[in-house]
């Protein structure tokens, strides 16, 4: 755990953490960055508490007496929300601290209760509630449900203009020395432009409306640092993750950068026959190409690299007269995630029967993704001449279709 003074009374405490599932579930090849931070005026108010994996906030105690803080010296503690990767040392602090209150949401103070049993230190805050704790120190709340969680709010110093907001603005990957914006070398910004994309797409996607409206309140703060509970901080051009923030949130709807995915996977190799033709052919268009073979990619790095790109090439054969499970599966994920608007083209093989493309309609049906579909290509077996013109017919018109969807 790094400590780093971010102004007089306002300390970050930042963690890498690796090998582990986010939410139990998403694999996040480069790690992630906790960052927790302590606000002293003449009472002391902690944002965000991380803790090891493991559950263990000893860590936590030992960096806070290297800053002179003893953990009974907290008075506050700000949930901004309630994801254990932020409070999950709740139970522990109560042992050794017995005065002090617990500053959330409504919404929070709930959880607070279903998490970690019933609770009297909690008060709850509501939209530009203010907690002056002295000394020039003043913090104000405001919730922005469903970024991620319901209980979700920025906190916001007025006298140092940092704002604290939590999971929004986040990304994944860990930091190495640098931690700030105006410290980053250009491939340490382009690494975390890929994991901010990861971490949106992963953890936010779902709520791309909400954190539309998270991006507006932001912009009704004059801010000097972002300070985000993963990932970098920014305080030479706090406006440019609010942007990115915002083109990763049109990535969900339908935009991307000039890539195209193909999504793919092969049982025997005729569906995979056709994919080093389609490369070919956009290679010679000048397409950059991501490739996604499904079951072997994590479905971290499918939905991250699928959002981004400004076309889908679905490649997949039938299975038991429905789409090869694995694809089917990665199309649904990204269905569940309310990836829409994306430009698609679907070709495949099928031996005694079709089925994939009916099942491929009933997934985009079912999840409302309302994905522009060039006409299909379905082959018998292995892809012939007439088949493979057929596909670089359907490229190219996708080609052509995601001019208009290009953001970088
Ligand atoms: Fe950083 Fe939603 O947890």
């Amino acid at each position: 755990m790094k400590k780093i003074k971010l102004a007089e009374g306002i300390h970050m405490l930042s963690m890498n953490v690796e090998d582990m599932l986010f939410e139990g579930m998403w694999e996040i090849a480069n790690g992630v960055t906790l960052n927790s931070y302590i606000v002293k005026g003449d009472k002391t108010a902690i944002i965000d508490g991380v803790i090891g994996w493991d559950g263990v906030p000893e860590t936590l105690y030992k960096n806070l007496e290297e800053i002179h803080l003893s953990p009974k010296d907290i008075d506050y503690l700000i949930v901004n929300h309630m994801e254990p990767d932020h409070s999950g040392w709740i139970e522990n602090f109560e042992k050794i601290n017995d005065d002090f209150t617990i500053l959330c949401t409504e919404k929070a103070a709930k959880l607070v209760t279903s998490f970690y049993g019933d609770n009297n230190r909690i008060k709850i805050v509501k939209e530009g509630d203010v907690l002056d704790l002295g000394n020039g120190k003043k913090l104000s709340f405001h919730p922005v449900p469903n970024v991620h969680w319901p209980d979700t709010m920025l906190t916001y110093e007025s006298s140092t203009k940092t704002l604290f907001s939590c999971d929004m603005y986040g990304a994944f990957g860990k930091m190495g020395e640098h931690h700030f914006d105006d410290e980053t070398t250009s491939e340490e910004v382009e690494f975390f432009e890929k994991e901010g994309i990861r971490y949106y797409s992963n953890v936010m996607t779902t709520f791309t409306p909400m954190v539309r409206k998270a991006i507006e309140k932001s912009k009704e703060f004059n801010i000097n640092t972002i300070a985000p509970g993963h990932g970098p901080l920014y305080r030479k051009n706090p406006h440019k993750i609010m942007d990115d923030y915002l083109r990763f949130s049109q990535y969900a709807e339908g935009a991307g950068k000039n890539e195209i995915t193909i999504l793919w996977g092969s049982m025997y190799g005729m569906t995979a026959k056709a994919i080093a033709f389609v490369e070919n052919v956009l290679a010679r268009e000048g397409i950059k190409v991501n490739k996604l073979e499904m079951p072997l990619e994590s479905e971290s790095e499918m939905v991250a690299t699928a959002i981004k790109s400004a076309g889908i090439i679905i490649a997949a054969p039938t299975y038991e007269y429905k789409m090869f499970p694995p694809v089917a599966t990665a199309i649904d994920e990204l269905g569940r995630k309310k990836v829409t608007g994306k430009v698609a083209f679907y070709f495949g093989s099928y031996g005694w029967s079709g089925g994939a493309e009916k099942e491929l309609k009933e997934i985009i049906e079912r999840n409302r993704m309302k994905w522009d579909f060039i006409e299909s290509v379905e082959f018998e077996g292995s892809p012939r001449q007439k088949d493979l013109e057929k596909i670089e017919a359907g490229i190219l018109e996708l080609v052509d279709k995601i001019k208009n969807k290009i953001l970088e």
